[in-house]
């Protein structure tokens, strides 16, 4: 398995705060799995300014102590960028990173409101050649509203990431429901740790897996953890020529509108 997206850099971001708690999430990781590791340290403007070169430095020096400790794991730099008035310029100048250098970024929106003319920015953003990884919609206040906005989405080149611990229930029933249906729907292509350290939000992905695997079926739940993380670290397209989405149903309308008729 290859996890795309994970905080497990010493001192870069909310990830874990020394070399020893990073190689303690990299052993947990092996003993799960995990076979390698897209490290994606947050990146916004104002709270988390990690830069391209910073995040590269940190990997190559993660990878010398991971194999100074016959650690098993390869580490790939990427970041998880958030929607920011300065991403386009960011990532245009090279200053910010994407993932292994290649096409595919780690898109993170906010999660309360969804910002304004986002299905425009997310349609040239894909026309200027990038490739979206969404992090984690199924925390997004409006996704949980409103799944079928994944839809239009998934069908503008957009893929979706949903986190292992939501699937299994780690932030509720409603969200592990939502990952549920949209699993059903074929709206989702990968399952991430999104780990922060080895107590809470650890860097697993075997439950997740299983899980997955009792909704879509084995062969297509290794896809979300194998097959198309590998497209992302080699900068290919997903190959989706049999993993068609199905469109979920417009909720009903909603009282306002009701009330509006
Ligand atoms: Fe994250």
């Amino acid at each position: 398995m290859i996890d795309i997206h994970c905080h497990m850099l010493p001192g870069v971001d909310d990830g874990p705060r020394t070399m020893d708690e990073s190689l303690a999430m990299a052993r947990m990781a092996v003993e799960d799995g995990i076979r390698g590791v897209l490290c994606t340290p947050h990146w916004h403007p104002m709270i988390w300014p990690n830069e391209r070169e910073h995040i590269a430095l940190a990997v190559d020096q993660f990878r010398e102590y991971l194999q100074a400790e016959r650690i098993p794991l390869e580490v790939w730099a990427g970041s998880e960028l958030s929607l920011d008035s300065e991403l386009d310029a960011g990532l245009e100048g090279g200053r910010l990173g994407t993932l292994n250098g290649g096409p595919w970024v780690l898109l993170e929106l906010p999660g309360a409101v969804p910002p304004p003319g986002i299905d425009d920015y997310l349609w040239h953003f894909n026309q200027r050649g990038y490739k979206v990884v969404l992090a984690h919609p199924e925390r997004y206040d409006y996704v949980q509203r409103d799944p079928a906005r994944l839809y239009s989405w998934v069908g503008m080149g957009v893929a979706v990431q949903i986190t292992a611990s939501s699937l299994l229930g780690r932030l509720g029933p409603e969200t592990a429901a939502l990952c549920r249906l949209l699993l059903e729907h074929r709206l989702v292509h990968f399952v991430a740790s999104d780990s922060h350290g080895t107590r809470s939000r650890r860097p697993l992905l075997g439950k997740a897996l299983q899980a997955a695997a009792e909704i879509v079926g084995e062969a297509d739940a290794r896809r979300l953890v194998d097959a198309h993380p590998l497209s992302v670290l080699t900068g290919k397209p997903l190959d989706l020529r049999d993993y068609a989405p199905m469109e979920l149903a417009r909720k009903k309308r909603s009282w306002f509108s009701f009330f509006r008729r």
